[in-house]
């Protein structure tokens, strides 16, 4: 039989740390940091697993995974606890303890979410942030790979690198993406017109459930297993791994960068390559990002595409598929490299090409403040909208603003529409992903850079996809709509965002909540609400 005074050690040791730091807790606080206490069962454990505000590592923690300062001011709220897990037991009693004391849970990865959904809520709530849960093994032999949720990209990358050159995965660009929010809204990168997404390569998961079981992709059943893979983060469950089916590629890789400001034809050239890119072999990846640079003439900007790619193949096989197919870029061999797959994630993720070692460094890249939104393209947009886009370009809101227009096609023009939630398959030319950047220091004026993002989105409506306008669930846009915070969020309602994510596997989605977490605990602003409603049920 257990001490009564023995078990309330643990938690009498938070009291004298907080005390010591000079934190005030409400009731709920206190009844959440108990239960979690004492579940969590000693001393050491809990320094290293409970950051509350008030302690000295609260605000590093906080702040090591917030990937846009938009959501990193003093007026931002802030989760009352954050939560770093060491083992699965630790989640289950997170999740316990939240559901218990009222907390709303949000789940980090790699904190990459656009809209900050993974450490923002306008509700009292805790962050589950899983940066221990960050474990990879790598099955050379058979061709397969577990990663935990809070891993991110860059090293999983890393760590299929360290064991071959001729495996890969078929997922995102930026090295500090991380594998749960980037899986559990589809994912996709350079080798995306071959494989498909990274959702399309995941065969097997573990996830905790909101009564706390552990399920594999056998026990959640295959309504589930579809559901985690696209449906969007913080919705179905706590994802804490996944099983990923590893992909070949070549031993040499040949990256291309061609760059066409608007004086060299760029408006031109990018119409022509409306019609071409989507049609050429999978093996080639190309993307065009459009951005405001200095142009030939001192003090003047202009607008420049740049026209980048990957084929899996040498160059001059490269360079005679483009000449033959393409000639209007004028791609010439120093244009190109050929290196590894590995290099080629460097090259992409816009790193130095000199050590892989940099795809372990979360801190890479300067973080900065940003707005972002989606649209797809099912028709070549006229010369003359492509000379209005280029046109808002150089507006002075779009100094650091870029299009992001990766060609469709190959692989997924193959793969079903309702295959996994994310719906945007065959028939599509391009996605572009418009990203408007500005400085912490900036924030003050975030609502002119927003706005301009929202020009230019209404800009487009005649050129890009219609009824619904589609949009990818990885680049959130809250602009879409969003949930009743402390209210139940009908079907119709969540339909006006839902339909442009997911089209109609919408439904299926929102059947699949109902069924694994009726009362809405796993929510945020965009999540799948379920049918039924919790505040109607509890009589309110
Ligand atoms: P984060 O931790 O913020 O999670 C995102 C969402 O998923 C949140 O709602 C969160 O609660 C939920 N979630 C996280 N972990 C979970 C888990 N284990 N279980 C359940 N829910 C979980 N996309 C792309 O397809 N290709 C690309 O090349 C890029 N590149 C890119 C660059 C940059 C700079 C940014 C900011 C974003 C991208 N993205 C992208 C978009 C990216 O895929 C998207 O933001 C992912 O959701 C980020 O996942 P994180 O785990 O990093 O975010």
């Amino acid at each position: 039989m257990k001490f009564p005074q023995f078990s309330m050690l643990p938690f009498l040791m938070v009291v004298v740390m907080l005390s010591l730091s000079g934190t005030t807790l409400s009731h709920p606080h206190w009844d959440f940091l108990h239960c979690l206490s004492l579940r969590l069962a000693n001393y050491s454990t809990i320094s290293k697993v409970i950051y509350v505000q008030n302690n000295p590592s609260y605000l590093s923690v906080l702040n090591a995974s917030i990937h846009n300062t938009r959501f990193s001011t003093p007026a931002t709220p802030k989760p009352f606890a954050i939560i770093t897990p060491l083992k699965t037991s630790h989640v289950r009693s997170t999740l316990y303890c939240s559901k218990k004391h009222g907390f709303q849970l949000r789940i980090r990865s790699g904190g990459h979410d656009v809209e900050g959904l993974s450490y923002v809520s306008e509700v009292p709530f805790v962050i589950l942030d899983l940066l221990n849960f960050r474990a990879i093994k790598v099955d050379t032999k058979n061709e397969v790979a577990w990663v935990q949720s809070g891993a991110t990209l860059g090293e999983l990358y890393y760590a299929i690198a360290a064991k071959t050159n001729t495996l890969a995965f078929p997922a995102g660009m930026c090295h500090t993406v991380g594998a749960g929010g980037h899986f559990s809204g589809g994912g996709y990168g350079t080798l995306f017109r071959k494989y498909g997404l990274a959702a399309d390569n995941i065969i097997d998961a573990r996830m905790i459930d909101v009564n706390g079981r552990i399920l594999d992709r056998k026990s959640m059943g295959e309504d589930v297993f579809w559901a985690i893979r696209g449906g969007g983060g913080n919705t179905f469950g706590i994802v804490l791994a996944w099983k990923l089916k590893l992909v070949p590629v070549p031993a040499v890789v040949t990256v291309f960068t061609v760059n066409k400001n608007l004086e060299q034809n760029a408006t031109k050239i990018f119409h022509r390559w409306q019609y071409i890119a989507h049609k050429l072999p999978d093996d080639l990846f190309m993307n065009v990002w459009i951005t405001k640079v200095n142009s030939s003439q001192v003090g003047t900007k202009t607008v420049q595409a740049t026209f980048r790619g990957m084929l899996l193949g040498g160059v001059d096989e490269l360079i005679t598929l483009i000449q033959d197919k393409f000639p209007e870029l004028g791609l010439a061999e120093e244009n190109c490299n050929e290196m590894s797959w590995i290099e080629s994630v460097l090259y992409f993720g816009g790193l130095p090409l000199q050590s892989v070692d940099i795809l372990l460094d979360k801190n890479a890249l300067p973080t900065l403040s940003l707005k972002a939104k989606s649209d797809y393209v099912k028709e070549p947009i006229p010369e003359s909208g492509i000379e209005g886009l280029m046109s808002m370009f150089l507006e002075e809101e779009a100094d650091n603003a870029v299009a992001m227009i990766p060609a469709f096609g190959g692989k997924m023009d193959e793969i079903p529409e309702n295959e996994l939630p994310y719906p945007h398959r065959a028939g599509n030319l391009f996605e572009a992903t418009y990203i408007v950047q500005w400085t912490k220091e900036q924030n003050a004026e975030s609502g002119k850079y927003i706005s301009w993002s929202r020009r230019l989105y209404s800009y487009m409506t005649p050129y890009v996809s219609k009824s619904p306008r589609e949009a990818y669930v990885n680049y959130r846009d809250l602009d879409l709509g969003i949930n009743n915070i402390n209210d139940y969020t009908s079907y119709e309602q969540a339909s006006i965002w839902g339909f442009k994510y997911f089209k109609n596997n919408f439904k299926r989605l929102v059947q699949v909540k109902t069924k694994v977490d009726p009362m809405n605990f796993f929510r945020n602003e965009q999540s799948i609400p379920p049918l039924l409603s919790p505040w109607k049920k509890k009589g309110n």
